[in-house]
């Protein structure tokens, strides 16, 4: 069953997730949907609320290798970096945000154990960038007013086609 990824202006990006209780194959089953909708975007990461899905994971492949996390939570976190961060809720448009460049994050696995993850740079991005969507939360709720000002008229160009098709935009930190 495919899946559409749904877009900034729907509620179910702005709920919080709810913990998973159980992994059964319900959750596996979601896990791959997750995966396939992520591939068919393409992108690096998704989070269940992306599909609709009010639970607490979300799925990433950066090295080749597919993996789904479940009720993460970053426990520690260090250092700032500015990455230029696009999302696939918000397609087109790219925003220079500042974050921590160091987390520490601890999960459950598709198999139920606790596993613990030391990231940097892009992973740990990718980690709070999907954290966020479980919390919805999304990249506007991040940026500098200015920002924030810049980065929705520019996404209204980008919804309303005055942005040609492919083409992206860029939003600088300040
Ligand atoms: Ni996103």
């Amino acid at each position: 069953m495919g899946y559409d990824i749904r877009t900034f202006g729907d509620p179910v990006l702005a709920a919080v997730a709810d913990e998973v209780e159980n992994i059964d194959a319900k959750i596996v089953r979601l896990s791959e949907s997750m995966l396939q909708a992520m591939y068919k975007a393409p992108g690096l990461g998704l989070a269940a609320p992306q599909i609709g899905v009010q639970k607490k994971i979300f799925v990433y492949d950066i090295d080749d290798q597919p993996i789904t996390l479940i009720n993460p939570r970053i426990v520690e976190s260090s250092g700032g970096w500015v990455y230029d961060e696009g999302c696939l809720s918000i397609p087109g448009l790219y925003v220079e945000i500042l974050r921590p460049k160091q987390v520490l994050l601890e999960a459950v696995d598709l198999d139920g154990n606790e596993i613990r993850v030391e990231a940097d740079e892009l992973l740990a991005r990718l980690f709070q960038h999907e954290l966020d969507h479980l919390n919805g939360v999304l990249m506007f709720d991040r940026m500098t007013e200015e920002q924030k000002k810049e980065a929705l008229s520019e996404y209204r160009k980008i919804v309303d086609g005055q942005v040609p098709r492919g083409e992206s935009r860029h939003i600088v930190l300040k």
